[in-house]
Order: C-alpha cells, then sequence, then structure tokens
C-alpha cells in the first residue's frame, strides 16, 4: 500500500511538473504574440551610450563641394560609459547605483576630431583617390557607421541621422540632375532661391561632443548632454549667429538623466534671406541598402527596415517655435524607393523614384488639393480605412481637405490626367510626394484629425500606425505592374521652411520607436 502511495505520489508530481511546463510554454508563447518588436537600436531613445550623427544635402541630397575648413558633412558622436570602482581620472563622475552605491563612470568617445574632420583632401591617403567629393561623403557614412556600430539582432545598427538640408539651387550652373539626367543649364526663376554663385554652399558644423555633467538641482544625478550646432552663412560670426537677424542658424542638442527616461532632442532651424530654404529632421534610416532619397548606401538606427502594414511609429513631439506660415513641419515623413514598374531600386537613378508621404501639422498649411481647378494635386483616388475607394472626381465623397498635395514622378508614363510632375532637380532621381493634412479620414490611424492638434503649446505622445496608413495612401506604378510591398527605410520628423527669410522654428522630440507589429 505504501509503495502504491509513493507510486502515486510521484506521477501526480511528475504531471504537476508537466502541467507547469506547459503553462509555462502556453503563457510564453501568449507574451511572445502580444510583445512588441522595436524595429529600431534603441526603443524608446532611453539607452545612455548614444549614437548620433549628421549630414547635410544640397538641393540635390549632394555635396558638389565641401565648406571650408569643415571636411566631409558627415559627422557622429557616439560614446560608452565605462563604470568602474575607483576614481581614475577628472572624466570620472559619480552617480548612484542601487547595489553598489557609488559608482565612477567615465565616457569613452568611439568616434574622434581626426574621424569627424576627415575630407576629400584626405581621400588620397586613405586610398580613396578613386572617390569624389559626393561618394567621399557616403564613404565617410560608412566609415563613421563602422566605428558606431552596435551589435544586435537580427541586425547590427549605427545612429540616429541628423540631416540638414538647403534648398537653394543654382540653376545656371546645372549642378543637380533632373530627374536624375544629366540637366542644362537655365535661367534663375523664382522656384529655386539662389544669391549667386557658391549658393549651394555645405553649412558649417560645429560639434559639442557630449559630456557627463552633475545635475544642478540634484547633485545626487548626472546629466548627459551635447549637440552640433552651424550656419550656412559662411562668413557669419558664429557667436551670435544663433541671434543675429538675417543669419542662417541650426542646432540639435540632446540631453538625458543618466540611468533614466528618454533622450530629448532639441531642434532649432532658423532661415536668412541668403538661404531662405532649409530643413531638418532626425531620422531612423536603414544600417544597410538605399535609403528614400539617398542613393548611396546609408547607416542608422533601423535595424530592420518597417514594411506596410505592419509596423507603428510613437514620439513625443513638443512644438515650440513653429517656423512661420511656410515651414511644412512634418510630424511624419516616410521615405522610400521603387522603381514604376514596381521593382526594387537598385542605385539606378535614371529609373529609381524617390517616394515620400508626409502629414504636415502647421496649421497654416492649406490643402492645394481641390476639385475645381487644381484636381491636378490630388492623389487620382482616396481609399478609405474600411477599403472603400473614391475617384477624386466624387466630388461628394472625395476627401479633398485630407490632402495639401500630390506631385508625380517626372519618369512616369502613365499618369492619369490632370497631374503635376515633382521637382525634377530635388532628388538624386525622380520623386513622387503625397502630402497630408489633419483630418478625420487619419483618425482611425492615429493621425490628427483637426487642424492645430500637436501644434505650438500642445505637446504630445503620439502612436501612429504609419504602416497601415501607408499602405492605403496612392502612390504611382505603371498600370498592370505588380503592387509593391512598400518597405520604409527612413522615417524622420522635422520641419521644411520653404522659401521664406528670418522664421524661426524651435521642437523637442523624445521617447522614439518604431514598433514591428505581428504578421
Ligand atoms: C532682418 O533682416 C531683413 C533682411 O535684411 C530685414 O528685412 C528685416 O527688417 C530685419 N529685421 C529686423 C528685426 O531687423
Ligand atoms: C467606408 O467608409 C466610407 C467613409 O466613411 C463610407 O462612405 C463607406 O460607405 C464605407 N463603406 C463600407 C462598405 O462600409
Amino acid at each position: 500500500m505504501k509503495m502504491l502511495n509513493n507510486n502515486m505520489t510521484s506521477s501526480y508530481l511528475r504531471f504537476r511538473v508537466f502541467f507547469q511546463i506547459i503553462l509555462v510554454i502556453y503563457l510564453g508563447s501568449l507574451l511572445s504574440c502580444n510583445s512588441e518588436k522595436s524595429a529600431i537600436g534603441d526603443p524608446g531613445m532611453k539607452r545612455d551610450n548614444l549614437r548620433v550623427a549628421i549630414e547635410a544635402w544640397n538641393q540635390c541630397n549632394e555635396v558638389y563641394e565641401e565648406a571650408p575648413n569643415m571636411g566631409s558633412p558627415r559627422h557622429a558622436d557616439c560614446f560608452d560609459l565605462q563604470k568602474s570602482n575607483h576614481r581614475s581620472n577628472v572624466l570620472c563622475f559619480w552617480f548612484s547605483d542601487s547595489k553598489t552605491n557609488v559608482v565612477a563612470a567615465k565616457l569613452v568617445h568611439l568616434v574622434n576630431e581626426l574621424d569627424n574632420k576627415l575630407s576629400i583632401n584626405d581621400a588620397k591617403s586613405l586610398g580613396q583617390e578613386n572617390l569624389n567629393v559626393d561618394t567621399y561623403a557616403a564613404w565617410k557614412e560608412l566609415f563613421l557607421g563602422y566605428k558606431c556600430q552596435v551589435q544586435d539582432e537580427p541586425n547590427p545598427w549605427n545612429f540616429w541621422m541628423i540631416m540638414l538640408k538647403s534648398g537653394n539651387m543654382d540653376s545656371t550652373a546645372a549642378i543637380c540632375p533632373k530627374n536624375g539626367k544629366p540637366s542644362q543649364p537655365f535661367p534663375q526663376d523664382s522656384r529655386f532661391p539662389c544669391f549667386g554663385k557658391g549658393c549651394m554652399n555645405m553649412p558649417r558644423i560645429y560639434h559639442d561632443y557630449s559630456t557627463l555633467h552633475s545635475h544642478k538641482e540634484h547633485p545626487k544625478m548626472s546629466k548627459l548632454k551635447g549637440g552640433f550646432h552651424g550656419t550656412w552663412d559662411l562668413d557669419a560670426d558664429m557667436s551670435k549667429a544663433k541671434t543675429q537677424n538675417d543669419t542662417s542658424f541650426f542646432s540639435v542638442t540632446w540631453h538625458k538623466t543618466l540611468g533614466k527616461g528618454s533622450w530629448k532632442f532639441h531642434h532649432v532651424l532658423k532661415t536668412s534671406t541668403k538661404y531662405p530654404w532649409l530643413m531638418l529632421y532626425l531620422r531612423s534610416d536603414a544600417t544597410t541598402g538605399v535609403s528614400g532619397g539617398y542613393h548611396y548606401e546609408t547607416r542608422g538606427m533601423s535595424k530592420m527596415v518597417p514594411k506596410s502594414p505592419n509596423f507603428k511609429v510613437r514620439f513625443t513631439l513638443d512644438v515650440r517655435k513653429g517656423g512661420g506660415p511656410n515651414s511644412q513641419f512634418y510630424l511624419m515623413d516616410i521615405g522610400s524607393c521603387w522603381k514604376n514598374n514596381g521593382q526594387p531600386c537598385d542605385g539606378d537613378v535614371t529609373t529609381d523614384v524617390t517616394r515620400y508621404s508626409e502629414m504636415i501639422i502647421n496649421p497654416d498649411t492649406e490643402s492645394w488639393c481641390n476639385p475645381k481647378g487644381n484636381l491636378k494635386l490630388c492623389p487620382p483616388y482616396h481609399t478609405f480605412a474600411n477599403g472603400t475607394r473614391v475617384h477624386r472626381t466624387d466630388e461628394a465623397r472625395f476627401p479633398y481637405d485630407a490632402y495639401h498635395l500630390h506631385c508625380a514622378p517626372g519618369n512616369a508614363k502613365y499618369l492619369e490626367e490632370p497631374f503635376t510632375i515633382c521637382d525634377e532637380y530635388s532628388n538624386p532621381q525622380a520623386q513622387e510626394i503625397l502630402q497630408i493634412l489633419p483630418h478625420p479620414v487619419w483618425g482611425e490611424y492615429g493621425y490628427p484629425t483637426k487642424k492645430g492638434e500637436g501644434w505650438i503649446s500642445d505637446p504630445r505622445t503620439w502612436e501612429l500606425d504609419v504602416g497601415r496608413l501607408s499602405e492605403s495612401l496612392y502612390f504611382y506604378q505603371d498600370p498592370g505592374s505588380k503592387p509593391v510591398e512598400r518597405h520604409w527605410p527612413s522615417i524622420d520628423l522635422g520641419t521644411e521652411i520653404y522659401v521664406s527669410s528670418n522664421q524661426l522654428a524651435e521642437w523637442v522630440v523624445s521617447d522614439f520607436d518604431i514598433i514591428v507589429t505581428d504578421e
């Protein structure tokens, strides 16, 4: 009897253990089904060991000529904190650690000033004499990416990318190709600002390397801080550029409490008479391949390239100054590339087409797409969230106010009349742009539904269903071609101040993440 009892007990125990294992596996699978997967290297901008880089582009997303003594316009600030239990030198700071009480942290930079100063003049000594000033910048981005690289699954990643661009174009110099083909000089016209020879210069970029400070109010806490700033006005007094009238200026400063919360990226952008069309974005770019608008191999933060419809983008945005009526502030800007026949881009600028879509939240931006006279600025159709598609001539149902404009790729052969071709010069290749405005039709995707939402003194944390929205948007493809899978190698936000001088924009971005949802 005893024996039997024991046997029964042990088989009961075996059953319990077996049952518990099954339960754990079952709960585990439930959790993983619902768990969010981030597509980026630093989900929510929480990682103390920052990785950030900056790039500057001219009107056609190239360099053409470096700014004097500034090197190639690619710079990076990447560091790791080294903890140790002893005070080693003055660079050390003390911070509380719940386990060891006080620990010294030392900030170790991975990119030094020599790396950041690398210029086309160094190409020969680096064995890169075959590169020109444009391809050298692309090479430098890969080099900095290599120095900053973080091993991760499914892919290593590099850095956040701050992007600067000036829209000046010297049309008499024919520097930018037209839809990816060599262009002819033409007289300066109102579309393109230019004050004369050299108007497409790269900005001067200055770097405040990240440092660790003790917190002013809480001496036991430490703060991390760094930044880039500069101007396009090459003759400006940099110490006054921020406040001086008619002097272009940009700055991005990042700061964070050590071990806590998100990085805050504080942006400032100011235009001048000579540089009235400027852009400043914070981008999460793909870590390999070409990204939206950039026809060279790129480095970035997106260790997985998000694919429609399966991703969301989350971030906090605090707009403090709007940048004037022509500031096209992009709550969200997504960039991709595919050919009109549905093939993926391969770097052939004559057939690759950049595709952009942007949600503009400046309430001053009006809908230009309308059925009376400007149908050519409307996409051919709108698809509602429930899948119903309405043609732009259906005046009763088409949501005209949801669109700022649509423009078509300059190399598209079968466009529906009437249409407008996008700027043929402002990209290394042809481009297509679809700009949307706050409207109830986008509410389904978590986007603003009313003008003014998320604008000045209305800071918000957004969770945008960019994946599902971007699946539903109209983009051109040749009739009969297989609809492409839409991958988005560049996801960014920031402002494009369009041709207006002495405008000032200021905003703060934090908590950024791209979340991949299950297929
Ligand atoms: C700033 O400069 C512009 C261009 O020279 C000028 O029109 C404007 O009046 C100036 N503004 C101030 C406040 O001085
Ligand atoms: C889909 O939504 C649109 C706009 O709300 C509406 O007009 C249409 O009737 C809906 N279609 C279906 C099939 O529910």
